[in-house]
C-alpha cells in the first residue's frame, strides 16, 4: 500500500513521457509501473501531464532580520504563492535591506524560512564581504554577483568580482550575475577562473550571441524569466507603470529569440526573478515584477508554443537541480523525492493570487493551462487552485 498513488502522463527530463502510475511512500518515490497498484489514489484530470516539481533558481522573496520589505512578501506568502504556479523549490536572492553578506544573515533567513511550503535555498551576496564568502559556503546554493544596479544596490566593479572569483573558484558553489551592460567584461573575467558561472535574466539577441560563444570555452549555464519570454517593449504602454523591470523588457525580435534559445538549448533554464513589489512601490519606480503564482500556466504557454514536454521538464526541473546541486530530485524515478507538479492543459484565466504583492501582469489572462496539483515531499500542498 502507497500513500499516495497518481495516474497519468509523466514527464522525465531524460526518459521523456509515457503512461504510468507512481506509488510515493514516505514522501519519496517508491514505484512507476504500467501494472495497477494499491494505495491513496488521488483523482487528476485524464489528460493530467505529470512533471518533476519545479525549480525556481531565481526568487527575491523579500524577508529578512530587519522585516523592512515584510509588506512585499515573506517566506509564507511567497512558498505559497510558488505552490499556486507549481513550483516546489526556489532559491532566494540576496538583496534585502540586511543583505545577505554575512553567514548571521545567511542564518537569519534559513531560520525565518523554516514555515515555508516548500523548500528555500539562499544565495549569498558579494559586497565588501571577500573576507566572508568562504565561511559563507556551507550555508548557500551559490553566490549572486550584481554587475549592474537594481533593486538593493548592491553593485560590485570588476577589481572585486575578480577577487571574489578567486574564492568563490575554491568552493563547489555556481555563480549567478546580474551582468547588467558588462557581459562580456565578466564572461573575460570568468573563463580564467575553474568556476560555474550563470547569467541571470537573458533578455537580448547580444547576449544569447556570447553566451553561445562563451559556453564552448568555460562552465556556463543562463536562464530566462516569463516576462521577458512574453512581453516585448510594445506591451509597456498596456502594462503602464508597472512594466519597469531589470533588465527592461526588450523589442520583439529579442524576445522571439530568448524564447528561441530557450526552446532549442542555449539557454537552459526557466527562472521566475519574482521579484514582488505593492502597486504603491511601482508608481514610486521600483522595478520587477511578482511571477511565482503564474508559473505554471505560463509553462502551459510554451507547451503551446511548441516547447517538447521533454524540454519542458528540463528547463523547468532538472537544468535548475543540476545548477544547484541538489541531488534525488528533478526526475520521475525510483528513490527520488516526490515533488510532482501536474498540469492540465484546461484554459483558466489569472484569478486568485497568493503573493502578498497583490497583482500580476497577467491579470484576467486566459492561460492555455492549469497547474491540477502540487507535490512536495508527497504532500499535496496544492489542489485546484487552493493552497494548503
Ligand atoms: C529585482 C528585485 O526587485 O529584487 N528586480 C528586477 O527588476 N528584476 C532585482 C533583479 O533581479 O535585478
Ligand atoms: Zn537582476
Ligand atoms: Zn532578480
Amino acid at each position: 500500500m502507497y500513500d499516495l498513488v497518481l495516474s497519468g502522463k509523466l514527464v522525465d527530463p531524460i526518459d521523456g513521457v509515457y503512461e504510468a502510475n507512481i506509488g510515493i511512500t514516505k514522501g519519496v518515490i517508491s514505484q512507476i509501473t504500467q501494472d495497477p497498484i494499491e494505495g491513496k489514489k488521488l483523482k487528476l484530470p485524464d489528460a493530467s501531464l505529470i512533471f518533476p516539481g519545479f525549480i525556481d533558481p531565481h526568487v527575491h522573496l523579500r524577508q529578512d532580520i530587519s522585516g523592512k520589505w515584510n509588506y512585499k512578501e515573506d517566506f509564507l506568502s511567497g512558498s505559497k504563492s510558488a505552490a499556486h504556479g507549481g513550483v516546489t523549490v526556489a532559491a532566494d536572492m540576496p538583496n534585502n535591506p540586511t543583505p545577505a553578506t554575512t553567514p548571521e544573515a545567511i542564518v537569519e533567513k534559513i531560520n525565518l524560512s523554516k514555515d515555508a511550503l516548500i523548500d528555500i535555498l539562499f544565495y549569498g551576496g558579494v559586497l565588501g564581504n571577500l573576507d566572508k564568502l568562504k565561511a559563507m559556503s556551507t550555508l548557500v546554493c551559490g553566490y549572486k554577483i550584481y554587475a549592474g544596479e537594481t533593486t538593493g544596490s548592491m553593485t560590485i566593479g570588476l577589481d572585486e568580482i575578480e577577487k571574489a572569483l578567486r574564492i568563490i573558484s575554491d568552493t563547489d558553489k555556481p555563480v549567478v550575475f546580474h551582468a547588467g551592460e558588462k557581459l562580456k567584461e565578466i564572461l573575460d573575467i570568468c573563463e580564467n577562473y575553474d568556476v560555474r558561472v550563470h547569467i541571470a535574466h537573458v533578455s537580448s539577441i547580444i547576449e544569447i550571441n556570447l553566451i553561445e560563444k562563451y559556453k564552448k570555452k568555460m562552465q556556463l549555464t543562463c536562464e530566462a524569466t516569463p516576462h521577458h519570454l512574453f512581453f516585448s517593449e510594445k506591451d509597456k504602454e498596456k502594462i503602464g507603470d508597472l512594466s519597469t523591470v531589470n533588465p527592461p523588457l526588450m523589442p520583439e525580435k529579442d524576445r522571439a529569440a530568448v524564447m528561441d534559445a530557450l526552446k532549442t538549448g542555449t539557454i537552459d533554464m526557466l527562472a521566475t526573478d519574482h521579484a514582488p513589489h505593492t502597486l504603491e512601490d511601482k508608481a514610486k519606480g521600483a522595478s520587477g515584477f511578482p511571477q511565482l503564482d503564474t508559473y505554471g500556466p505560463f509553462v502551459s504557454w510554451l507547451i503551446e508554443k511548441g516547447f517538447s514536454l521533454q524540454r519542458i521538464a528540463q528547463i523547468t526541473s532538472f537544468n535548475a537541480a543540476n545548477l544547484l546541486k541538489i541531488n534525488n530530485i528533478a526526475r520521475i524515478c525510483n528513490n527520488h523525492l516526490a515533488n510532482l507538479t501536474v498540469l492540465d492543459m484546461q484554459a483558466e484565466k489569472v484569478d486568485k493570487l497568493y503573493t502578498k504583492c497583490g497583482w500580476s501582469p497577467f491579470s484576467d489572462y486566459e492561460f492555455p493551462g492549469r497547474v491540477v496539483c502540487t507535490i512536495y515531499r508527497g504532500n499535496i500542498i496544492m489542489r485546484n487552485g487552493v493552497v494548503s
